[in-house]
């Protein structure tokens, strides 16, 4: 266990750029005819620089799909800089991919969290289009490509996500993708001074809550 957590640390920690002089990553994305379309640019420690509009961009796609995240709070690119710092570089279970396509244009964004070293599992995490309507199918591609990484160089055995049960959309995007309802998870409505947050609470397991989440597991996709 301790060394799989050691292996995923350093494994992600490469992605992030924190070796330096190792050359940068990129997971390439194919579409269903096995074209490369596009690319998955990690986030990387030294996004200041390199990723210079990277702080903004997030904040901009979270304002406009503010039903996405669990909290709801002023988004200025000082906290996105704070929560990317704190909570993709300086985090050892997580990362965060750009999905940048071949013409540079960054269109959304796909993580991996919460890795489980003893079970090898981890959640698919921060799923989003930015860019509407442009390459239709490339978020399904772009998690083919999250999911082949995951399983053949991360040697991941069990891949789950969360997600908001109202969230029918992305429910049926997710089935498409290979993933099976478990169970709902109820939630609990945490409201602080300055930010209103949903919280999995297990004192709600046995009641009927305000809101739940889905939780979904990777089964595969069939081929016929
Ligand atoms: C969930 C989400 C990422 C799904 O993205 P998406 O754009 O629907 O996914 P795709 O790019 O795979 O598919 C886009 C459309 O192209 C279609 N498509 C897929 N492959 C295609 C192809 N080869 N040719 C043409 N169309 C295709 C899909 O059926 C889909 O159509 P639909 O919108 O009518 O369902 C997106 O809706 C989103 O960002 N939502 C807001 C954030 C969110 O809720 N995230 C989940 C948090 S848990």
């Amino acid at each position: 266990m301790k060394d799989y957590a050691l292996f995923i640390k350093e494994t992600l920690d490469r992605y992030k750029g924190k070796y330096k002089h190792e050359p940068l990553k990129h997971l390439p994305v194919y579409n269903d005819q096995n074209i490369l379309c596009a690319y998955l640019r990690p986030i990387t420690e030294d996004y200041r620089i390199t990723l210079p509009d990277c702080s903004d961009l997030l904040g901009k796609w979270r304002k406009e799909n503010p039903g996405i995240a669990t909290g709801t709070f002023q988004v200025t690119r000082e906290r996105t800089e704070k929560w990317l710092d704190a909570h993709i570089i300086g985090r050892d279970d997580r990362i965060l991919f750009l999905i940048v396509a071949l013409d540079g244009q960054f269109l959304g964004h796909i993580g991996f969290s919460s890795f489980n070293y003893q079970e090898k599992a981890c959640e698919v995490d921060a799923v989003l289009r930015g860019v509407k309507d442009i390459h239709p199918g490339l978020m399904g591609y772009a998690m083919n490509s999250l999911i082949f990484w995951g399983l053949y160089d991360l040697h991941l055995e069990k891949i789950t996500l969360k997600v908001f049960a109202d969230n029918t959309h992305a429910i049926q995007f997710y089935k498409r993708c290979g993933f099976q309802v478990v169970q709902l998870i109820p939630l609990v409505k945490v409201v602080l001074l300055n930010e209103e947050k949903w919280e999995i609470s297990p004192q709600l397991q046995e009641t009927v809550a305000e809101r739940y989440y889905t939780e979904m597991i990777y089964k595969g996709i069939e081929v016929l």
